[in-house]
């Protein structure tokens, strides 16, 4: 434990540094682009990106400089760095309900850092942080991309857009209050005004609140919230700036009106109908759902502080949402991975896999939804989301072939991002 933690000091100590060059011996590799898990590969990291796979010879042809550092990962399975669509980096599992007015922004800011550090460690080596107060999401990005503090790459969204009273909304305190979260907008314009302000403060994905959720106080989880006027200039207005869209949505009339305003991904989808599915897979529009959280919500969430009337929403909710995924997998809707970690531990992301195996993926397309599919979701198929040439060096491995023991994937054992060691492995 102490030599790892001293390899481990050493390696982040010199991630500041320029960038290394690497040769990684893989004893399987999953090659998510084929659905393949191929035997014995090599590959040469430099600069930060994957320069060549191959075998041994053809690694070492196309080496440049002599590599600073061989990587023998012969005993492990690699895979690309894995994805999460969606989390609350600077939100934690133990302060639902109203101990969640007890965190301060700079609180939030300081458990973001935290929680930053455990998801990269648990292999998840870029997130899209669909909602954060205060722009905390922002500024841990910056944080990270400068090398301030580890963790993974981040596409915040800001402050989540939402309708006075809504889900995206503060609905804990009562009236002399006056309290109104960030991100409340109501009506076509004000909600385009919102969606610029996000943008001029750093947001890279647009984040809006299309029905009552599960955890806010008072909204109901098949209300549609925002009318279908509001979610198209929404929507309009963060194509034109060039931002993709995610609606937080569990009812169908939500979802249905979501779809047809034109937005990229659709969170939750828990009652998602069979028209809505057709609609998804027709658009290309992708369901992000969040099949494992419901576990942690019913299981802990009472002593974490979720309020009752939250738990009595999640006992109708949590169950549907699992077989319209199922259903969802056998209409072919394009599928992400995304679990509202925030809600639960940070770094237990992982954890999903195996119930989107469990509930109809095989375990190659669950390792699919959370690399190549994210990669496309977020516009990032260019440099992220599968070992292949020229693409960033985002490298993770595992004890066993994850096709075979999809649980392997919780439990990580070495993390690379932009081609820099985050941990090594224990007995380097
Ligand atoms: N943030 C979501 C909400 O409050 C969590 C929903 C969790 N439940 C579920 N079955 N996915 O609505």
């Amino acid at each position: 434990m102490l030599n790892r933690f001293l390899v481990l000091i050493v390696c982040l100590w010199g991630s500041t540094a320029v960038a290394q060059t690497a040769i990684i011996k893989a004893g399987r590799l999953v090659d998510v682009e084929n659905g393949q898990v191929l035997q014995d590969r090599f590959i040469l990291v430099e600069d930060g990106l994957i320069q060549q796979i191959g075998s041994g010879q053809e690694v070492e042809a196309a080496q440049k400089t002599e590599p600073v550092s061989y990587l023998d990962l012969s005993k492990y399975t690699v895979l690309p760095g894995l994805s999460d669509s969606h989390v609350h980096l600077s939100a934690d599992a133990n302060a639902h309900g109203y101990r969640r007015l007890t965190i301060s922004t700079p609180r939030a800011a300081i458990n973001g850092v935290a929680n930053a550090r455990k998801t990269i460690m648990a292999g998840f080596t870029t997130v899209r942080n669909l909602g954060a107060g205060g722009f905390v999401d922002v500024d841990l990005m910056n944080a990270i991309d400068d090398g301030t503090v580890p963790g993974p790459r981040i596409i915040p969204a800001g402050r989540s857009i939402g309708i006075t009273g809504g889900h995206c909304d503060t609905n804990l305190l009562p009236f002399e209050y006056h309290k109104t979260a960030g991100g409340v907008a109501d009506g076509p314009w004000a909600v385009r005004a919102k969606v610029r302000e996000n943008i001029k403060y750093g947001a890279k994905v647009i984040k809006f609140c299309g029905t009552g959720g599960v955890l806010s106080k008072g909204t109901k989880i098949g209300a549609q919230q925002f009318s279908f006027e509001e979610m198209k200039a929404l929507v309009d207005e963060a194509h034109l700036l060039g931002l993709k869209v995610a609606v937080h949505a569990h009812g169908e009339d939500g979802i249905n009106t979501a779809l047809r305003a034109g937005v990229d991904s659709v969170e939750h989808a828990s009652l998602i109908s069979d028209q809505g599915l057709r609609t998804a897979r027709g658009n290309g529009t992708y369901l992000s759902m969040d099949i494992y959280v419901s576990d942690y919500i019913l299981g802990e969430g009472e002593a974490a502080g979720i309020l009752e009337e939250s738990l009595a929403k999640e006992r109708i909710v949590g169950q549907r949402q699992r077989e319209r995924f199922q259903a969802a997998v056998k209409a072919r809707v394009k599928l992400a991975f995304g679990t509202d970690a925030g809600v639960y531990p940070h770094g237990n992301n992982a954890r999903q896999f195996a119930y989107m195996v469990e509930w109809g993926m095989t375990p190659m397309q669950a390792i699919q939804a959370s690399t190549i599919v994210n990669a496309e979701l977020f516009g990032l198929s260019d440099t992220i989301g599968s070992l292949t040439t020229g693409k960033m060096a985002d490298i993770i491995a595992v004890a066993e072939d994850p096709t075979q023991n999809i649980r392997t994937l919780e439990d990580v054992v070495f993390v690379m991002k932009d081609g820099k060691v985050v941990l090594p492995i224990a007995d380097d």
